[in-house]
């Protein structure tokens, strides 16, 4: 069944904009139609290759499918998070990567800003934490302010592997038994259908820890749209259908193999004629606070998606540009200083907003000091809508490649069309750098070194190795 009215969703379509990517307004820093043209081959080859291999597990394509094949498991998912929002106080997801960062981006994007601060009558769901790291000091404050019998821990990882989670995994399974309190009851796993630790955890509880999948062909950092993020999401009360039509509609949107005509394609082409110009930076600055952690999901989608030292035919490509958060108007005080006046070798992509989801009026006063009065009788829309147009415009004269990604609104529907935007746009680009987009293996030196540090079984000789490695003198010990 199709969401809401052709006309709403219409009305809630994302946009991109990117004249200020283009010579003919920032002059000769800007890209011309040459160059677009020039791309054009290369788009051609990245879009079939997304669109042949669409849900295809073994390419890690399952992703491009979640939008259309979840009905049962979004039944279920609802279903449950009814439950565990009637028996729990609190909802605790543990995990890291990909299955971490999409969860905490929607609870920011689509809830309130102080949402675990608010009366319970007023929050739809229970106290919510995300915890993706292994600092001790982050683990004893969460201990100190949830009652870990009250709440419901959500661990989420692929593998079962993954140290910081099972760490957490570990010390919270424990607390919860010398409480006296049956670990299954107070656990969902989100994990790997067939292999994986927590399956085999799950069987030393006789199969009766809930669980759901992480379907086989999708990879953590394209997994926000399974129940990796629907779980965390419909707890919170989120319109889980509403995030997964706004995919498909961008999907939709994206269906046309042109620049002109998709905007996912359009924003990988630009990416990749900057990122062949050398600039290396790529600034994601969204103008909205419940929008700040797009930014973090989208730089590790981007940075562990296109950091790849070769490409598919064994040349050694070090492809990738890093991948910055940045805040409106917040970093206009801190980092726009850099962008307007330093090294050429930035793109910015703005994320704006049409209509906040509340306004607030600026009262007049002071009326005998002008650089304060002519902000009464404005809103602070208005203001930080202009302070946006206005930095767009400022590195635009300034020579500066930048261009915005508008939402008309933020619900689940224009989200769920952003985030499909940018995976399509990273798939896009990985496979016009002819990388492998879906995996990581520069992130397992040191994962094994972490192993071999700590003692596992079979890490022996690693450990003798980086025991003995010379240390330098390169050190101020004092
Ligand atoms: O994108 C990825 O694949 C990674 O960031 C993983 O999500 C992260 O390493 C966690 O892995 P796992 O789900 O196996 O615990």
């Amino acid at each position: 069944m199709a969401y809401k009215t052709k006309e709403w969703r219409n009305a809630m379509r994302v946009t991109v904009d990117y004249n200020y990517m283009m010579a003919s307004a920032i002059g000769e820093n800007g890209i011309t139609d040459k160059q677009l043209k020039e791309v054009k081959a290369k788009a051609d080859e990245a879009f079939n290759y997304v669109k042949e291999n669409r849900g295809r597990d073994d390419l890690y394509m399952g992703w491009t499918e979640l939008p259309y094949n979840q009905d049962a498991i979004v039944a279920d998912i609802i279903a449950t998070a009814k439950e565990i929002r009637k028996k729990f106080k609190y909802f605790v997801v543990l995990g890291i990567g990909g299955s971490a960062l999409g969860p905490n981006m929607v609870f920011n994007a689509l809830c309130h800003l102080r949402y675990n601060e608010l009366a319970p009558s007023k929050r739809k769901g229970p106290k919510f934490y995300v915890e993706d790291n292994v600092d001790p000091v982050r683990m004893a404050a969460l201990l100190d302010v949830i009652e870990p019998e009250k709440t419901c821990f959500n661990v989420i990882s692929k593998s079962g592997a993954t140290s910081e989670t099972m760490t957490q995994y570990l010390i919270i399974s424990d607390i919860l038994k010398q409480k006296g309190v049956n670990v299954e009851e107070n656990m969902v796993f989100t994990t790997d259908a067939a292999r994986g630790n927590l399956l085999k955890i799950d069987d030393a509880f006789g199969g009766k820890i809930k669980k759901y999948v992480l379907p086989d062909g999708v990879g953590g950092r394209f997994s926000e749209l399974c129940p990796v993020g629907l779980l965390p999401a419909a707890v919170l009360g989120i319109d889980i259908k509403g995030l997964l039509a706004g995919a498909a509609y961008m999907d939709g949107l994206c269906s046309k193999s042109t620049i002109q005509r998709n905007p996912a394609l359009a924003c990988a082409a630009l990416q990749y004629i900057t990122m062949q110009q050398g600039k290396n930076i790529n600034v994601l600055m969204p103008y909205s606070d419940n929008l700040k952690l797009v930014a973090d999901w989208y730089c590790q989608l981007w940075a562990e998606s296109l950091g790849k030292a070769q490409d598919y035919d064994g040349n050694t490509v070090n492809a990738g540009t890093t991948p910055v958060k940045s805040l409106g108007v917040t970093d206009q005080h801190s980092q726009v200083q850099l962008y307007i006046e330093g090294p050429y070798d930035k793109v910015i992509t703005f994320i704006s907003v049409d209509e906040y989801a509340t306004e607030m009026p600026i009262p007049h006063g002071c009326e005998g000091i002008p650089d304060v009065s002519f902000l009464g009788g404005h809103t602070m829309q208005e203001l930080i809508q202009a302070e946006n147009k206005a930095t767009a415009y400022a590195l635009a004269q300034a020579g500066r490649m930048n261009y915005t990604i508008t939402l008309p609104k933020i619900n689940a529907f224009t989200l769920g069309q952003l985030m499909f935007l940018f995976e399509l746009q990273t798939a896009y680009a990985g496979a016009m750098l002819n990388i492998n987009t879906y995996n990581q293996p520069g992130v397992e030196n040191g994962k094994i070194a972490t192993f071999a540090l700590l003692g596992k079984k079979g890490y022996e000789e690693k450990r003798k190795e980086i025991s003995s490695a010379p240390q330098g003198d390169y050190r101020y010990i004092v």
